[in-house]
């Protein structure tokens, strides 16, 4: 099976996608799979890398001699990947693509539709599903008019002014998290207490988007549920994260230096299957496909509530998606093969 590995992206976990790339490389049977790896770089530029995945880890790969310019053809009757070679060019068909790319330019449902409009079956959420995931304001409607609840949230557009945000902020009370709508790990966001807080965490996120989800803190834990299948989904072990900081930042995301993940998560039998049957709910309500990994709050009261979907979660060897599959019995080699056999069919 040729499958391509696309990896990079602009996008500002361009660094996160390295370390999930590599880690799928590793893990991946080589036997059963031939791989073409397709690095996007930081600018957007198309090659096809021959070299070893260390190299993508540490983010030397585009120094690598094997490092050529391609780009993916669109063609249905030339479906694979255009390699440059001097004046000439070479088509290497492709079976199937797994984009491990996170955030914008890749997660959010643009290189989906790239893929879809070539015919090249790839693994994770369509065009669609994966637009509205990444975009944490859709993502939140869709799900509470599926009848999910949500915590409080308002959308916040660039054009809006301050003035604007400090009224819709009053609404919901305080305290209150700024979200760029359109990205992830965490990047972009700020807490705010007061007035002040809101104004420089509105700055700072509209450095990600121009688009922000303003959001009411909710008092309790975050859970994960990864989600893996189609027509009748598997649900891994649930995770949960505590926190001794004031939320699961970037840093905290990859040191975990003042949070901890408990796999499994510490809560009880009955609370796990409602936040199974609200993953569920959350996924086909937003058309997810393939896999997706669905972070639901629990509020001290004990009520769930969702939060977001990540359509293609972090996947080093260390994420949290491979490890809730791993306790439920799903090898990372083993869960590699079923997401890309099912997006085969
Ligand atoms: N956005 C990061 C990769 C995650 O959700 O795991
Ligand atoms: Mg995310």
């Amino acid at each position: 099976i040729a499958l391509g590995i696309v990896f990079g992206g602009c996008s500002s976990e361009y660094e996160v996608s390295l370390s999930s790339a590599a880690a799928v490389i590793d893990h991946l049977d080589r036997d059963r799979f031939e791989l073409i790896l397709i690095g996007i770089t930081r600018e957007g530029h198309w090659r096809r890398y021959y070299g070893e995945s260390e190299l993508i880890r540490e983010d030397s790969w585009t120094s690598h001699p094997g490092c050529v310019p391609a780009v993916l053809s669109a063609s249905r009757d030339k479906k694979g990947l255009v390699e440059f070679v001097g004046t000439e060019f070479r088509l290497t068909p492709l079976d199937v693509v797994f984009p491990v790319l996170h955030g914008r330019n890749g997660e959010d449902g643009t290189l989906q539709g790239l893929l879809e409009l070539s015919g090249i079956p790839f693994v994770g959420c369509g065009m669609l599903s994966s637009a509205l995931c990444m975009d944490k304001a859709y993502a939140k409607t869709i799900a509470s008019a599926a009848g999910i609840e949500v915590p409080p949230f308002v959308t916040v557009l660039g054009r809006d002014t301050i003035e604007d945000a400090f009224r819709m902020a009053d609404k919901l009370g305080y305290p209150l998290y700024v979200k760029p709508a359109r990205a992830g790990s965490s990047i972009g966001i700020a807490k705010a207490y007061d007035e002040e807080e809101l104004a420089s965490g509105i700055e700072q996120a509209l450095l990600h988007d121009d688009k922000l989800v303003i959001e009411r803190h909710v008092n309790g834990i975050e859970l994960g549920c990864a989600v893996l299948g189609d027509a009748d989904p598997f649900i891994g072990e649930i995770d949960e994260i505590e926190l001794t900081g004031e939320f699961f930042d970037f840093e905290q995301k990859y040191t975990l230096s003042a949070s901890t993940i408990h796999l499994p998560s510490r809560i009880d039998e009955e609370t796990a299957a409602r936040a199974k049957a609200m993953a569920l709910g959350v996924y086909r309500a937003l058309g997810c496909s393939g896999f997706a990994r669905v972070d639901l709050f629990l509020t001290e009261d004990g009520r769930l509530m969702f939060n977001e979907v990540n359509t293609i979660p972090g996947f080093t060897a260390h994420s949290r998606y491979p490890n809730m599959m791993r306790h439920a019995g799903i090898t990372f080699t083993v869960l590699l093969d079923r997401l890309i056999v099912s997006a085969l069919k």
